[in-house]
């Protein structure tokens, strides 16, 4: 039986909880398919405060190093404490941190209507094809305005901030490449978003998505101005599949993208280096005020499981059993309260009813 090594760094919040319900789907899949899942569970974020004094402690990035792939769950204080040592910076240092040691560099967000729950979404009933919808964010994780240097200066009474976005060449080509293969396999059409009717480093990831695409002629791809794909996206979202981006246009299309399935509490996402190493955690955040409540929807926590066992493992299989049991429990009318809207054959269940539901389904 192979050994499958994982960390799980539940985090802060609501984390703990749905990390909770992804280890028990975890448990059930390596029991019906005979594998052996050896978790690890770390302190991240303010929950490691307390006996650190840190953010991302030594024995957090110990259990990182060791693992084949890390299950992440949320990261963030309330908002009323955010200012106090345990909370502040929370998610920049353990977040960016985290990204930064492990040198995560592509980050996949899917976006999807389910077509049971069509009604949740923000986008008008005609906008939404019968199928559904899905769009997958590849973001750039690793260079940009998020990791140039922020400064801020006195400048003669008249402060003055500055940040610096810089993007290689080679982190372009890294990514483009990623997304090219990726729909080269699926059949998918890529639009490439950025700037460059105003950036350098725009004009330059434009150019080297080109000059990818040349070794990828099946492939359909557009490059689009960020300011109108973000229109365009709410006017007319069934043209897109496979969006292209760096990292802060992907932080703010991705989470524009995630409004269409109606709820946070369905998005999972994945985060690779360069060798491969993945991280799976959900879309939204730590969200205190419904934490310990057995409330919260675990199916964007869950779903990183089907990520990781395929992207991390290779288990097809397994990953699609997960996939079809989460739609089979929203099929069967099990909502959370996110979810919930007093339809005929809904269900309003609690975060471990909709992880037991999930089980059973499997
Ligand atoms: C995200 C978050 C982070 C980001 C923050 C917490 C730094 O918004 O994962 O989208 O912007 O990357
Ligand atoms: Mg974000």
């Amino acid at each position: 039986m192979k050994n499958y090594k994982i960390a799980c760094l539940p985090g802060d919040g609501i984390g703990p909880e749905v990390c909770d319900e992804a280890l028990k789907v975890l448990e059930v899949v390596g029991k019906k398919f005979n594998h052996n899942f050896e978790v690890r569970t770390a302190l991240i974020g303010g929950a490691a405060w307390p006996t650190h004094g840190n953010h991302f402690p030594e024995e957090t990035k110990a259990i990182c190093d060791w693992s084949d792939a890390i299950l992440y769950g949320s990261v963030g204080g309330p908002v009323d404490q955010q200012f106090e040592p345990q909370w502040k910076d929370a998610e920049k240092n353990a977040v960016l941190g985290v990204r930064k040691f492990l040198n995560l560099k592509i980050n996949l967000r899917p976006a999807r209507i389910w077509p049971d729950l069509k009604h949740l979404s923000v986008l008008k009933p005609e906008k939404i094809p019968e199928k559904g919808l899905e769009i997958l964010t590849f973001r750039e994780l690793s260079e940009g305005l998020y990791f140039g240097e922020h400064k801020t200066i006195d400048n003669d009474g008249d402060r003055l901030a500055t940040d610096i976005c810089e993007y290689h060449e080679s982190t372009i080509r890294h990514i483009a490449k990623f997304c090219f293969e990726a729909a080269k396999k699926s059949g998918k059409k890529i639009a490439s978003v950025d700037k460059a009717n105003v950036l350098d480093s725009s004009r330059l990831w434009r150019t080297v998505v080109d000059e990818v695409a040349k070794d990828f002629p099946t492939v359909e791809y557009e490059h689009w101005l960020v300011d109108n794909c973000a229109m365009q996206l709410v006017k007319n979202p069934d043209w897109f599949e496979y969006i292209l981006t760096e990292n802060l246009f992907g932080d703010i299309l991705s989470d524009l993208t995630s409004t269409f399935s109606g709820s946070l509490g369905l998005l999972a996402s994945a985060s690779f280096s360069e060798a491969g190493f993945g991280l799976y955690e959900p879309s939204g955040g730590s969200a205190p005020k419904h934490a310990g409540k057995d409330r919260i929807n675990p199916i964007a926590q869950i779903l990183c499981v089907p990520m990781m066992l395929r992207h991390s493992f290779g288990l097809e299989t397994e990953a699609a059993s997960i996939e079809s049991a989460v739609n089979q429990a929203i099929a069967d009318g099990f909502r959370t309260y996110d979810l919930f809207t007093e339809r005929e054959g809904e269900k309003k269940v609690s975060t471990r009813e909709m992880g037991q539901a999930i089980c059973d389904r499997i």
